[in-house]
């Protein structure tokens, strides 16, 4: 069988779809995992920022190298980023062969076959219904422990900054009945963690025998599988996260107490230019929420710095947020204007790069803070940690995550990867927490 090596950038919408790939493949190709030994490699690509681009059209540099050294070998280009730039792609990187959006990955074999052939093989057509439903993905380069599974495909908000409408295309749901038969086979091959993955879980929607399924049934549904299997989702718009929502994950013990709710930006004038939705003070209402049903739920975000116009009193408002929330983690980011979206059709990218950078730092530094503090209350604490692997620094250590989603390190002792521990916390820095194993 001949050989293949996926590489997958951006998000895990991205790594669930390489596992589609790998499937749609494997009467033909094997997933192996040195790519010197590939006949095909596949880069899944991401544009959410330019920065991400500037790294995959380097590495198509690097990959142009290995296809001298190896006639017959083919590189394509999926994802993201083969949507954007489309066909000129082809014409623009000599290394690579073919490209397909990523709603056409069910057209590979064909694209591989025209390539083969030496034609100009590309496949870039969005859909409204593609789901891939009915195929089960091969979940290759997993701990055996965590599995995503991609409920829907596609996002219909139009963020001005974001790319991603344009680039998956409308939101579809996938049929409720497919996720928890892939949910239950998960579970017999002994997973204990699936997440359920969306651009915006929030509105998933299907209908089944006249039965509606909101996303708050679904994490029912998936929870009651098997109290021994942690539950998480990512990620949500806040503007429809539910207090039924809320309280779902507040009722079943393995629905994991951690909510990613990306903020964007703290000012209401920045949070309109950027067509969110919700003002800062909504926004705060629904943080409320969640601290009165699920105190102990911890609370991540996005942020992005600089956005066109910012100024600097829009830019204390981020702060303050940041302040008001007391998130535990955030992923934070310089804006990067991107081609046909709305923001670069009707703003300006007015921020000098310097000041993008020293409010990115800023943020940064807040949230490294704010990280510390909210680790420093665990301290003293016992949790129930999913162990998940060899810790990097120490061979006698091991690592996993609480239901919080922080990351805990713990020497290791009569337990095993995929074993539940409790583990009381005795020590910090912003980024983990460290503990020993007790008994319950
Ligand atoms: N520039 C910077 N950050 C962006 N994001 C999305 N689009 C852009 C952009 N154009 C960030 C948002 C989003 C995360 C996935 O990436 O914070 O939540
Ligand atoms: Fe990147 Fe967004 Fe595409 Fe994910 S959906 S790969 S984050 S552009």
């Amino acid at each position: 069988m001949k050989k293949l090596f996926i590489e997958t950038y951006g998000c895990q919408m991205n790594v669930a779809d390489s596992e589609v790939v790998a499937a749609i493949l494997s009467s033909e190709y094997q997933i192996c995992d040195d790519i010197k030994e590939a006949d095909l490699i596949l880069i899944n690509t991401c544009s959410v920022r330019d920065h991400a681009e500037q790294r995959i059209r380097k590495r198509l540099n690097e990959l142009g190298f290995l296809k001298k050294k190896k006639p017959g070998l083919q590189i394509g280009l999926l994802g993201c980023m083969a949507e954007r730039v489309k066909e000129k792609l082809l014409h623009e990187e000599s290394a690579l062969d073919f490209i397909a959006g990523p709603d056409a990955y069910r057209s590979l074999p064909t694209l591989i076959q025209e390539a083969t052939f030496g034609k100009t093989a590309f496949n870039v057509m969005l859909s409204t219904e593609e789901t891939y439903d009915d195929i089960d993905p091969i979940r290759y380069d997993t701990n055996g422990i965590s599995a995503f599974i991609s409920i829907m495909r596609g996002c219909n908000n139009f963020c001005t900054y974001c790319v991603v409408p344009y680039t998956r295309g409308r939101e579809r749901s996938r049929n409720s009945k497919t996720i928890i038969n892939e949910a239950q086979q998960l579970i017999n091959q002994g997973y204990k963690e699936i997440t359920l993955l969306g651009q915006n879980v929030n509105s998933y929607h299907s209908e089944e025998d006249g039965e509606i399924v909101n996303f708050a049934k679904l994490m029912e549904k998936v929870a009651l599988l098997s109290p021994q299997v942690r539950v998480r989702f990512a990620t949500s718009h806040p503007k429809d996260i539910s207090d039924e929502l809320i309280e779902t994950i507040a009722k079943y013990d393995n629905c994991c107490k951690y909510i990613h709710l990306p903020v964007q930006a703290g000012s209401n004038t920045m949070l309109k230019r950027m067509n969110r939705v919700y003002t800062r003070e909504y926004y705060l209402e629904r943080i409320a929420t969640i601290r009165r049903i699920m105190p102990e739920c911890s609370i991540a975000t996005d942020i992005i710095a600089g956005f066109c116009g910012e100024t600097e009193e829009d830019h204390q408002a981020t702060l303050s947020l940041m302040r008001e929330v007391g998130y535990s983690s955030a992923y934070m980011f310089k804006y990067s204007e991107r081609e046909g979206t709305m923001a670069a059709k009707r703003f300006p990218d007015d921020i000098p790069d310097e000041v993008k950078g020293r409010r990115l730092e800023e943020i940064i530094a807040l949230q490294q803070e704010l990280s510390l503090e909210s680790n420093q209350k665990d301290i003293g604490k016992t949790f129930e940690v999913l162990v998940e692997g060899a810790s990097k620094r120490s061979n006698n250590e091991y690592f996993g995550r609480n239901s919080q989603n922080k990351v805990i390190i713990f020497p290791k002792e009569d337990c095993h990867i995929g074993d539940y521990v409790n583990v009381l916390v005795q020590s910090c820095s912003p980024a983990t927490l460290k503990g020993i194993i007790v008994k319950s």
